[in-house]
């Protein structure tokens, strides 16, 4: 593995959060120009293949970032020996996460909001049933959580 930070990110879907976590970390990186690898990932099957939600796309472009070509996949037991950091949106993915971790694999794995001083704990909402408002506070979240973990990548913290 380079030296070069990596984090893959992972919802449920692949389709809503962690392809906007992504961006936001990409974004974020780019402006204070830190080298970073960054993935995302799903833990259930129903959307490998598939682009982004509509409504993820929407909200990403409001931001000047084009995710049209990500592509849904699902963690693959590889990823914690390939990522040095491992982030779930929900404390549901998170446990998913855990018990899929095999031994001795060396990624961290956390909660994205742990990166985020006052919101240890909390989740990134799921947004998918609910209208774009949803997808606009996931937005300003995953960029919260995306700030926190760059401290942490660009050893700040
Ligand atoms: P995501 O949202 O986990 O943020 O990508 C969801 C997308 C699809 C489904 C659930 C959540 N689904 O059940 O198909």
């Amino acid at each position: 593995m380079s030296d070069r930070p990596s984090v893959l990110f992972v919802c449920l879907g692949n389709i809503c959060r962690s392809p906007l976590a992504e961006a936001a970390l990409r974004a974020a990186a780019a402006e204070r120009g830190i080298a970073v690898d960054v993935d995302s990932a799903g833990t259930g099957p129903w959307h490998v293949g598939d682009p982004p939600d509509r409504r993820a796309q929407a909200t990403a472009a409001r931001y000047g970032i084009d995710i049209s070509a990500s592509r849904g996949r699902q963690v693959d037991p590889r990823d914690f020996n390939r990522f040095m950091h491992i982030v779930a949106m929900d404390r549901d993915n998170l446990d998913t996460l855990l018990r899929m971790q095999p031994a001795g694999a060396t990624a961290k794995v956390s909660l994205l909001l742990d990166h985020v001083p006052g919101r240890v704990g909390e989740a990134i909402a799921d947004p998918y049933y609910g209208g774009l408002e949803g997808f606009e506070t996931a937005w300003a979240d995953v960029s919260a959580g995306a700030r926190g973990l760059l401290a942490i990548l660009s050893g700040n913290q």
